[in-house]
């Protein structure tokens, strides 16, 4: 395996950054320091960063319903909770696949499997988000209909969606509308909802590709079995 793609693989730093420690010098295979950014490493190799030996981890892969309130990122500047906080007894070095809004709950996945990560979030290959979201406005037909044929959001359309209404609420002018994406763009959903006039007031992600989130309070998390795995993989694959 490549060195880079190693070291992002135990969960030391993004493929980006291992490039980065690797060119600065701070990377050695067998005691040696190693430069070369293809280099394939192969087994009984030692590998070490900052003369710490690197262990690969047994790749694991998690689902949470994140709260409200959370920032989906491993660290935040402000110290705010964040994702991490759920998984504070995991001995393996995971982080989110993608991100969910520090106000949208949900399901997000946790691995530290970089290779995994990037098959989800790669916008060629499409998996499929279900988003429930509450909105201002009476959602009907004919202000949803742009969202199924795309709509501009910083400056680039949206691919088809799939909506359905599940609430309408004639006095209080608020509705509940589930929104089927297959794109994980920067606040999307919100701003698509923006785009046809329905502003969203609470989002909730409640399906990733063949997932949902049954059995899973906020805060609750469970390890994906590897049939789960590998039938995300495939959805990804489109096989
Ligand atoms: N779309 C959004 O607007 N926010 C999210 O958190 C996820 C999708």
């Amino acid at each position: 395996m490549r060195i880079n793609k190693y070291l992002a693989h135990a969960g030391v730093a993004s493929r980006r950054k291992a490039e980065e420690l690797i060119k600065a010098g701070d990377v050695t295979v067998n005691g040696d320091v190693m430069t070369d950014l293809a280099y394939q490493v192969k087994s009984g190799d030692t590998v070490e960063v900052k003369q710490t030996q690197i262990y690969k981890e047994e790749p694991v892969y998690y689902v949470l319903n994140k709260p409200r309130g959370v920032i989906s990122s491993v660290s935040d500047e402000k110290d705010r909770k964040t994702v991490m906080d759920f998984f504070r007894h995991i001995p393996e070095r995971i982080y989110p696949v993608g991100r969910l809004d520090w106000d949208t709950s949900g399901l997000i996945l946790m691995t530290n499997d970089g290779e995994f990560a990037n098959l989800m979030t790669h916008p060629r290959h499409e998996i499929e988000k279900v988003y429930i979201a509450k909105v201002e406005g009476q959602a009907n037909k004919e202000n949803l209909r742009p969202l199924t044929q795309g709509v501009k959001i910083d400056g680039r359309k949206t691919k088809p969606a799939i909506y359905q209404i599940i609430k309408q609420d004639i006095s209080t002018k608020k509705s509940v509308v589930q929104l089927t994406i297959h794109e994980g763009r920067n606040h999307q959903v919100k701003k698509m909802f923006e785009a046809v006039g329905l502003p969203v007031q609470k989002l909730s992600r409640v399906q990733y590709g063949t997932l949902d989130l049954t059995g899973l309070q906020p805060g609750e998390f469970r390890r994906l079995s590897k049939k789960e795995v590998s039938q995300l993989v495939n959805a990804a694959k489109g096989i």
